[in-house]
């Protein structure tokens, strides 16, 4: 960042909300209805052991996550805590440097480097310890022109 540029936040804008699910096939037409809306799309995350289903709601979106592997992360969080808000994900522009600014704070990072989310976006997740209790995603859209991005 150059001395002229002005400080700009690093968070953009809030996402989406993940949402962990028993089964999609119960809570997909059950948000249809509550939404009124269909969901957009159905896609399985093999790193992350899950299927999600994303409704767009106006700006944002909600994130369904139905485990698909007893030893996921989402498994073993539904077999602590009851169906429920899982996740907070906030869309940033550079996600190099907020996990540069966070580890220079110290903040607990679950993921040091960016990985690949739904979506095809890099993603990262920072530990609900440093957030007061909140498991926070941060997430950054890979431009589909974008030169530089390295394929994975
Ligand atoms: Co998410």
């Amino acid at each position: 960042m150059k001395d002229s540029t002005p400080p700009r936040p690093l968070l953009k804008k809030i996402d989406h909300l993940g949402i962990a699910v028993p089964r999609l096939a119960d809570a997909i037409p059950l948000y249809e209805t509550l939404l009124g809306a269909p969901v957009e799309h159905v896609e399985v995350v093999e790193d992350q052991k899950v299927r999600t289903a994303f409704f767009t709601v106006g700006e944002s979106h909600l994130e369904l996550l139905e485990p698909t592997d007893p030893d996921g992360p989402i498994a073993r969080y539904l077999d602590k805590n009851r169906p429920g808000i899982h996740h907070l994900c906030v869309e940033v522009e550079d996600i190099d440097a907020v996990l540069a600014a966070y580890k220079a704070a110290g903040v607990r990072l679950i993921d040091e480097t960016p990985r690949i989310g739904a979506g095809n976006k890099r993603i990262a997740f920072v530990h609900p310890k440093a957030t007061g209790g909140v498991l926070l995603e941060l997430s950054q859209p890979i431009a589909p022109d974008a030169p530089d991005e390295p394929e994975r």
